[in-house]
């Protein structure tokens, strides 16, 4: 994954690299117990939640969720790439490098990056020379400062422009197709992915093009093409318009995310330089990080429409763990058949601003959303409510945030908080209860749900990651072939920690660097594991995996029931079922 760095260097480098040391160097830490603690550099605090831990090889901040290894802090801080970063710490060792000659072409992040770059500009340059495309821009209510400063441009038609300008050799190819510039067919030709498109380069936290999202002139499908998720590119974690809102402003008090790249660039052209678009998905923890690292204030502008309500659903859900005092997330819903773009090009931007202000308080939503979904007339009605908002509450940090939204969830409900406190957790136990009241033929499948659920998956990963040495002397054939989400990452890990003896936790991380299933990982990494005496990880770990399996063998026997019900087994499966009965 890295290119020309052999990755049994980087395990090493990462296992000798003293974390301590890279962050103490850059932050003053001061020694709390085994770790380490700072007030933390990534975001505006005064008391340290800061953590470097010397054994795992990691940091993390309670405060704002940032956290890595001594090469991510050295990306982060010193705002290297990878590549560097691995060189900086290594020098710092007094080690060299090594390269490894067999492997592919160079395929240096930095010449990805400055191929981006270079199709970007030249993107730019076609749009100047193509006037249906400059109308439908400036139809777009789009004027030229505001084009420039998003870098707006337009991929002609035509399936080989950017091949024969940019693909002159095998290795440009080879960079063009890590980029996802080009698509390579089944009889290993290749052609332009953009053509006849609207192009908005996707930009990272430096400025530089990481993908691009090309929007049709007319009524062609799909409306909007973007990159597919590279080396540079992760679309769950990038938010267009970021750059270029951090580039207009000095202090940013606050950020606005809205669904559409037009939406981002409408809002910037009538001066509200602080919106940001997630690129098609849900909003996602990640986004959330990134914008309250960025500021306490997090607007949320969507449609009027079901979709958009879910949409805002979803963004209040992972937003739950981020709320804290100081902290304002508002969420605003346009009205009928407007998005962004259309709302403030027909009302203008002091309107908007209005009706950002004017939005709902997370509280306000939450409470809003789940009282329509009962009746809150009859006593079952709002035992119900606090049911439904019994896992949601659960995920506030504890604090006053989290005892204000109690307080005004009771009084919404007509009860004291004392009491509604009470009632939810009642209601967490309900519905547990409830679950195993259903009636046998839907058990099977519950009760596998439960045994194999994803926090069995997540607290082995956990496990794995804080006691790499725990992992050792596991069978992972005994997940055999466990389809649970979580189980492939799993089974990997103890592969690596069985292979390398000696990786460490950071160490982990790295081998998932680059890897969309492994993004969550830090965040386990950082968990609290109990260090008390009697605590055994190996046991443990063990004990998950025996779990696991037994949920593995409840869902083969009852896979091979309702085969047995709606079709017919054959003689080796009815004795396979004997046997697992
Ligand atoms: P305009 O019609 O240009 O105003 O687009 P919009 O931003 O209003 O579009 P919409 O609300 O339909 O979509 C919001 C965002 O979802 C877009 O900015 C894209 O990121 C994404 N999106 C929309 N349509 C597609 C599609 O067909 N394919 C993909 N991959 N993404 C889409
Ligand atoms: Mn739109």
């Amino acid at each position: 994954m890295a290119g020309l760095i052999p990755q049994d260097f980087i395990d090493d480098l990462i296992a000798r690299a003293d974390i301590v040391e890279v962050v103490g160097r850059r932050v003053p830490l001061k020694k709390a117990g085994r770790e380490f603690k700072a007030c933390c550099p990534f975001h505006g605090e005064k008391t340290p939640s800061f953590t470097v831990s010397p054994g795992k090889g990691f940091y993390h901040c309670f405060g704002c969720g940032a956290h890595g290894t001594a090469i991510g802090f050295l990306m982060e801080f010193d705002h290297m790439s990878f590549v560097e970063a691995i060189e900086s710490l290594a020098s710092s060792m007094g080690v060299e490098v090594p390269r490894n000659e067999s492997d592919q072409p160079a395929r240096h992040y930095d010449e990805l990056f400055s191929l981006m770059d270079s199709v970007a500009r030249h993107w730019q340059s076609c749009l100047k020379d193509a006037p249906a495309a400059v109308e439908y821009v400036k139809n777009r209510g789009i004027d030229g400062p505001t084009a420039k400063r998003f870098g707006i441009g337009y991929a002609p038609e035509g399936w080989s422009n950017v091949l024969d300008k940019f693909g002159k050799s095998d290795e440009a190819i080879e960079k063009l197709l890590a980029t996802g510039l080009i698509i390579r067919k089944d009889n290993g030709k290749h052609y332009d992915r953009f053509r006849d498109r609207i192009m908005f380069p996707i930009r990272d936290a430096r400025g530089r093009t990481i993908g691009f999202g090309g929007r049709v002139t007319g009524d062609d499908e799909p409306k909007y093409l973007n990159s597919p998720e590279t080396v540079l590119f992760h679309k769950g974690r990038e938010l267009y318009g970021l750059y270029e809102a951090r580039q207009a402003l000095r202090n940013i008090e606050r950020l606005v995310v809205v669904e559409g790249y037009m939406d981002a660039v409408a809002l910037a052209r009538h001066g509200i330089d602080f919106s940001v678009a997630t690129l098609g998905t849900a909003t996602t923890s990640e986004h959330l990080n990134r914008l309250f690292r960025l500021t306490e204030n997090v607007y949320f502008a969507f449609d009027g429409d079901r979709a958009g309500k879910k949409a805002a659903w979803r963004a209040l859900e992972n937003a739950l763990p981020q709320v804290r005092e100081g902290r304002q997330i508002r969420f605003v819903f346009l009205p009928d058949g407007h998005d962004p773009d259309s709302y403030v090009n027909e009302h203008g931007a002091d309107t908007f601003i209005k009706i950002m202000d004017e939005g709902l308080a997370l509280s306000e939503f939450l409470i809003e959303e789940l009282t329509s979904q009962v009746d809150m007339k009859t006593v079952d009605g709002r035992a119900r409510l606090a049911e439904l908002a019994a896992p949601l509450i659960n995920t506030i940090p504890a604090g006053i945030y989290r005892e204000l939204l109690v307080e005004s969830l009771a009084e919404a409900v007509g009860l004291t908080a004392a009491k509604l406190d009470g009632l939810l957790k009642d209601g967490s136990s309900a519905g547990e209860t409830g679950r195993k009241r259903r009636p046998s033929a839907v058990r099977i499948r519950q009760q596998t749900l439960v045994a194999g659920s994803p926090s069995v998956v997540r607290r082995a990963i956990t496990l794995v990651l804080n006691h790499p040495e725990a992992g050792q002397d596991l069978d992972v054939g005994k997940l055999g072939d466990l389809k649970r989400p979580g189980v492939d990452l799993l089974a990997a890990l103890i592969e690596i920690v069985q292979a390398e003896p000696n990786i460490t936790t950071a160490g982990l991380l790295e081998r998932w660097r680059h890897d969309d299933q492994g993004r969550h990982l830090g965040k386990l990494a950082a968990m609290d594991v109990p260090s008390d005496e009697d605590f055994d990880p190996a046991a443990e770990l063990a004990d998950c995996l025996t779990q696991l399996a037994t949920a593995g063998r409840k869902d083969r026997i009852s896979f091979l029931i309702e085969k047995q019900r709606v079709n017919s087994l054959t003689d080796d499966e009815l004795s396979e079922l004997r046997q697992l009965n």
